[in-house]
């Protein structure tokens, strides 16, 4: 294990004594050396509460891009570290935990990819930020759920596309502008799992509640949907409707920032249906703790490096998808 080979090599304690008050030395840390902390929705509330910024995965870029700063620490997982290397290459960027992958990014291997374009000629390739940069230097324009629809439409009607690599949010933008992209096979471990049969159940027992989702679910769930959408347009949503209950069929992070934004309202997250455990958090996300986030920024490791062909590649179809985006 990589923190194992850190504590061997002496870049961290094993563990941050007791006494420590992690907020106060994270802030102060960041204030030390002109770092700042970037924080997914989807992470623990902690972290979120410390962070600099906490947006989705578009502004989490965009903010990359803009920043001043020397350090950024990029709490979610390691695809959205990876685009805020490839879009600043000159600032030092680091992940408390180097493990924080992405089961969608996974499902998508960049050889897999490259032998199915040679398989179809002439399509243009689209693919979710939820990719490497592997992947991401083989297509023609990146979308996050944020634009997705928006970058989609933008393409004449006749364009023959491949989407990559979920294929719910693939789906989902097929039927919203009525297309017929080829859809790689890929999917999230966590929205897959959402329980239709709960969702039944809560609109049941909250009859005034609206379902709000995340475009990764599957069309069963995005079908009771009152409104679909990325992270920050469900949160959003939330804020501007006249609903005082939401069932919320995404990562159940969200709830942190839906509270503060909302604290009269309530919001009842979807467990998922199978596997024993009663959760429905991204175990990815979830592996940012407090702890690590000090280590990191204490010993400015570990640092996400990119080769820059790599870099300079999986740039171009990021950058098209900003310009679309202001
Ligand atoms: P957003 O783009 O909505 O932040 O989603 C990112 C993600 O990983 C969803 O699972
Ligand atoms: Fe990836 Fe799913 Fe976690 Fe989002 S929730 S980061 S898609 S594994």
């Amino acid at each position: 294990m990589i923190k194992q080979e850190w504590i061997e090599k002496g870049y961290i304690d094993e563990t941050v004594p007791g006494d420590v008050d992690l907020k106060a030395e994270i802030r102060r840390l960041c204030k030390e050396k002109n770092a700042v902390v970037l924080a997914h929705y989807y992470t623990d509330g902690a972290i979120q509460d410390v962070a600099d910024f906490v947006g989705d995965s578009l502004a989490l870029a965009q903010i990359a891009e803009k920043t001043t700063a020397d350090i950024l620490v990029m709490c979610g997982v390691h695809f959205m570290a990876e685009t805020n290397k490839i879009l600043s290459p000159e600032k030092k960027v680091l992940i408390p935990d180097l493990n924080a992958g992405c089961s969608l990014a996974e499902s998508c291997q960049a050889d897999d990819l490259a032998k199915y374009k040679t398989e179809h000629p002439g399509y243009k390739v689209v693919a979710y930020v939820n990719t490497s940069a592997a992947v991401k230097a083989l297509t023609d324009i990146v979308v996050t759920s944020t634009n997705a629809r928006a970058i989609v439409e933008s393409f004449p009607k006749d364009e023959k596309i491949i989407f990559a690599p979920d294929k719910n949010l693939g789906g989902y933008l097929n039927a919203v502008t009525n297309r017929r992209m080829l859809l790689w096979n890929g999917g999230c471990h966590v929205h897959e799992q959402f329980s239709i049969e709960k969702i039944v159940e809560f609109k049941r027992d909250y009859p005034s509640a609206k379902v709000l989702a995340h475009p990764e679910c599957k069309s069963g769930v995005l079908a009771l949907a009152d409104f679909v959408g990325s992270t920050a347009a469900i949160l959003s949503y939330a804020e501007k409707d006249e609903a005082n209950e939401f069932i919320v069929a995404t990562e159940s992070g969200i709830l942190h920032e839906m509270q503060k934004r909302c604290p009269g309202k309530r919001f009842i997250p979807v467990p998922p249906s199978t596997g024993p455990c009663a959760c429905n958090e991204c175990s990815y996300m979830r592996l940012n703790t407090l702890e690590k986030l000090y280590n990191t920024l204490k010993y400015e490791w570990p640092v996400v490096e990119l080769d820059e062909d790599l870099r300079v590649a999986a740039k171009k179809p990021i950058v098209r998808m900003l310009e679309l985006s202001k």
